[in-house]
């Protein structure tokens, strides 16, 4: 039998399986990215059949989508709470803890995962990892004024801090909240947890990428097939 080892067709498999987590009358938090994208598909063709739901999507991206598949969606500031969250991530550790925000979006989905009752990771294998960081940045959202002051207090908190520069268009990338994206860069995995309290406590942060106890399961999909990891979850 041939291997199923291509990354699109992992997270084809995680996103199309997430939807048999929804359940008819409930309220769906819907992250961002391309695996995310597979799943509102399968949602929206469930919803076609008769599945009734809304959902609460944390991004103009998954928003669009949203309306392309016939998905209803609800204003997260309007609504008392979420039944379940859907969302990707950039590398999950094996106690569930994550960094988000590849697709600039991690502020709304941070909110939305929050107010879920359950939060779920949906990602192909190559995004578990046993340290955060290692590999790739920490990216925060900053308010455009404080970017010189977060350049600052991060370097001195050990990261190499990067201003993320868009593609088609000139300039940097600007985040469905109207703010910037700093990537942070380290040369040592940090603490993740103290990590967190520091870039939180710079004025001019509005979030970070860090996803710390949140996720209570990871629906994995890798070349042996699909695994649903579990977590007890912090905040
Ligand atoms: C967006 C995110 C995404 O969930 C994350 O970047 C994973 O994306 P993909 O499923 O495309 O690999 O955090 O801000």
């Amino acid at each position: 039998m041939k291997e199923v080892s291509d990354t699109t067709v992992l997270k084809k498999i995680a996103g199309t399986a997430a939807a048999d987590l929804v359940k008819n009358g409930m309220t769906v938090g819907i992250g961002t990215g391309s695996t995310v994208a597979f799943f509102i598909e399968e949602l929206g063709r469930r919803v076609r059949e008769g599945l009734s739901i809304y959902g609460v999507p944390t991004s103009y991206q998954s928003r669009l989508i949203c309306y392309q598949q016939g998905i209803p969606v609800r204003d997260p500031a309007m609504i008392d709470g979420i039944d379940i969250a859907i969302d990707g991530a950039d590398e999950i550790d094996h106690d569930l803890n994550a960094i988000k925000g590849g697709g600039a979006a991690h502020t709304i989905e941070k909110i939305i995962a929050a107010m879920a009752d359950e939060f779920v990771l949906i990602a192909d294998s190559s995004k578990l990892v046993d340290r955060l960081a290692v590999s790739i940045p920490v990216p925060v959202e900053v308010i455009p004024a404080a970017l010189s002051l977060v350049v600052r207090r991060t370097r001195e908190a050990g990261a190499n801090p990067k201003l993320r520069i868009a593609v088609k268009k000139d300039g940097p990338v600007i985040t469905d909240n109207g703010n910037f994206v700093v990537d942070l860069y380290f040369s040592d995995a940090p603490d993740m947890h103290k990590l967190d309290y520091t870039l939180k406590s710079i004025p001019g942060v509005v979030e970070t990428g860090l996803f710390i106890g949140m996720a209570h399961k990871a629906l994995i999909a890798g070349k042996e097939g699909l695994n649903m990891l579990t977590a007890g979850r912090l905040s």
